[in-house]
């Protein structure tokens, strides 16, 4: 039997853009989806847009009675920041306040415990306007954002994040052009990636002003990076992916400081960001009470074959080559490796070296191509995924019992949702969304997952 603490927390996570819908009504203003939809629905899969979900914001009440027929004793959603200020700062919208008011109610009447994100991925259209988070005054629109849903909603919410994985609006909006803005400006992602540490930091602060009772914490994206061999060319490309990919927030995050080794490549590349010995000292004094942890895949790397061209934009693969391990085991709906003992590395990783700090997994799931194909009887028979689910379940349950405090594990996701550029390419839920008549229906995985949590572990 593998098995978990009584007080496990069971449930999946989701965010307000990518389930809510209503994405131009009830006063809510533009995102940067919204945005980036209207000038270039192409780079859309199939051309479907944010305007084409699980319309949470509608169904919201029978969708957390689904919750429940699939066990959840808990779930993460985020606020949609244009949602609750159109503009991004100033007037409020009272129609989002009494929505989000009234689903963390309704999940904890239920037995569900609400875990809540302030930022996933979502700028306000208005304040990208005005350089987004390049601009140092979003940094403070953020906070006076942070502190308003601290105020109005502390009650019903205890477990809170700033974030969901910053390093993805860095690199996809400023090295990648997966996220609006789609620049490569390393300089900008760097100034991006510090304000945004900033940013966490004085939410942090603000939170624990207000409630001294619940948690506040960071969602990280933790990427194992593993060597070709143990060659120290091979070593030292692999930490140098790490500090890039992990230890750039992580470190901020859960220590109040950067890794010099980050700090001096950064200076050797002359990519310092603007910054104040003030901000590193509110970074210094306000670190996560908790930690959220997505794991999908590691990444595995190797010294670089080549010189790297010193004229092209920087980016972390200056110093490392990607490396395809022979053998691995790859999704093959999604391709994407599946490597369950990254998440025992990750719990190890956080007990050795982050003071044992209190984490969860956030994100853990499986994503498939064309899943329809895999219809019987009327629904998803789905035991790939949960073969997965078991796999990663295993390895984490013996973290926890070599000492890492790890409190829950979310997957992603609970409906077949959204997913920014990728749309409704893969798709993810326990429970399948029929994107025609918005029926949803129950995935072989749901129906095990309630199993896993009713008795917190499986056979
Ligand atoms: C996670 C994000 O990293 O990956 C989610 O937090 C996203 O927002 C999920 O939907 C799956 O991504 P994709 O590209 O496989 O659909």
């Amino acid at each position: 039997m593998v098995e978990f603490p009584k007080s496990f927390f069971f449930g999946s996570a989701t965010s307000a853009t990518q389930c809510e819908g209503a994405h131009t009504a009830y006063d809510k203003g533009a995102d940067i989806w919204d945005l980036w939809y209207e000038q270039e629905p192409f780079k859309f899969h199939d051309e479907i847009g944010p305007g084409t979900t699980s319309t949470f914001y509608e169904h919201y009440q029978s969708d957390i009675q689904l919750l429940k027929a699939t066990g959840h004793n808990s779930f993460r959603t985020s606020i949609s920041w244009s949602r609750l200020f159109p503009k991004g700062y100033g007037e409020i919208n009272e129609d989002a306040v009494r929505f989000y008011k009234d689903v963390f109610q309704e999940l904890k009447a239920n037995g569900i415990e609400p875990f809540v994100n302030l930022y996933h991925f979502d700028m306000p259209a208005a304040l990208q306007e005005i350089g987004g988070w390049e601009n140092r005054q979003v940094v403070a629109y953020y906070q006076a954002y942070a502190k308003t849903c601290f105020t109005l909603f502390h009650e019903e919410v205890k477990h809170w994040f700033t974030f969901n994985e910053p390093i993805v609006h860095v690199e996809c909006g400023y090295l990648s052009c997966y996220h609006y803005p789609c620049k490569v400006d390393p300089k900008a992602a760097v100034q991006v990636a510090y304000h945004t540490a900033l940013a966490s930091a004085l939410a942090i602060r603000e939170y624990h002003k207000i409630d001294k009772e619940g948690k506040i914490g960071i969602v990280l994206n933790l990427t194992p990076a593993y060597p070709r061999s143990d060659h120290p060319a091979d070593v030292k490309a692999a930490t140098i992916a790490e500090l890039f990919a992990n230890k750039s927030f992580l470190d901020p995050s859960v220590k109040g400081e950067y890794d010099p080794m980050l700090v001096e490549i950064i200076r050797k590349h002359d990519l310092m960001p603007t910054y104040t010995q003030e901000d590193l000292q509110v970074i210094k004094e306000n670190r996560v009470d908790f930690l959220g942890v997505n794991y999908y895949q590691p990444v595995r790397v190797c010294a670089k074959a080549n010189m790297p061209n010193p004229d092209a934009p920087f980016t972390p693969e200056y110093y490392f080559d990607r490396y395809e391990m022979p053998g691995r085991k790859m999704n093959p709906y999604r391709g994407w490796e599946i490597y369950p003992k990254g998440i025992y590395d990750i719990a190890m990783n956080i007990r050795d070296n982050y003071g044992n700090i209190e984490w969860m997994i956030t994100e853990n799931g499986m994503g498939v191509e064309n899943e329809e194909r895999f219809r019987k009887d009327g629904r998803i028979e789905d035991d790939y995924r949960i073969a997965f689910f078991k796999d990663h379940l295993t390895w984490l349950a013996k973290g926890i019992k070599e000492g890492s405090h790890c409190i829950g594990y979310h997957v992603w996701t609970f409906i077949d949702c959204w997913s920014w550029l990728n749309a409704y390419k893969n798709r993810y839920g326990l429970v399948e969304l029929n994107l025609a008549t918005q029926e949803r229906i129950i995935k072989k995985s749901g129906r095990w997952f309630k199993e896993l949590a009713e008795h917190h572990g499986f056979e």
